[in-house]
């Protein structure tokens, strides 16, 4: 439901543009508020005014794509209702990692992390949806692809290699300020 608030700002904005047509269209704009167009034509007039459209950076680790599951992670995220903006195959550079991971750096597992996203190509996605930060990473279930319920990306396709919790398959953004922070270094044409 449209709240008073937005349908207040709605009516300013049509006054201010004088576009009745559409008038989500420059409201959207004129709040700043996110999703792409491919987002905002999926949703069509209803609903595309209230909420942020969040972005989120996916990963399908060298593990997940040297198994063959790019094509099975993103089957998930687009069967749950996400949008894929962006996709590309590439094997990550140091520079890419060190930043990426930046928030890791010291801890144990930081190294070995980082030599083994080195370790070949990596599937990465840029995906669009209201909530999509949280609800992939519902999708991909826990960091331990042990512990990781049956059902999610992480529980259904993943296991301990002997590397406990190292090879999870995949990666997602954990908060909108990182999934900005992400998406510019895997995509930087995007930012
Ligand atoms: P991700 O960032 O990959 O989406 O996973 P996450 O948030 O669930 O896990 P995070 O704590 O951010 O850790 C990043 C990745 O580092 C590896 N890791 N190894 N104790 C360990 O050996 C350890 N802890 C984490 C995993 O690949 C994890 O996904
Ligand atoms: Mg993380």
């Amino acid at each position: 439901a449209v709240s008073q608030r937005h349908a207040a700002r709605s009516v300013r904005s049509v006054v201010a543009t004088g576009c009745a047509r559409w008038p989500w269209w420059p409201q959207h704009r004129a709040l700043g508020r996110g999703g792409g167009p491919v987002e905002r034509r999926r949703l069509g007039r209803v609903g595309a005014v209230n909420e942020q459209i969040e972005r989120s950076l996916v990963l399908v680790k060298p593990d997940g794509y040297r198994r063959g599951l790019s094509g099975e992670v993103l089957r998930r995220i687009e069967a749950k209702g996400y949008t894929l903006v962006a996709l590309a195959v590439t094997t990550p550079t140091g520079e890419q990692l060190a930043t990426h991971y930046a928030e890791h750096e010291g801890k144990p597992f930081y190294e070995p992390l980082v030599e083994f996203m080195s370790s070949g190509p990596v599937t990465a996605a840029v995906i669009e949806g209201h909530g999509c930060i949280a609800g992939f990473r519902a999708l991909a279930g826990a960091t331990d692809p042990t512990a990781a319920l049956p059902g999610t990306i992480r529980g259904d396709l993943g296991r301990d290699w002997g590397l406990k919790v190292q090879q999870n398959i995949v990666h997602g953004s954990d908060s909108p300020e990182s999934a900005a922070r992400e998406i510019a270094i895997w995509f930087p044409e995007l930012g």
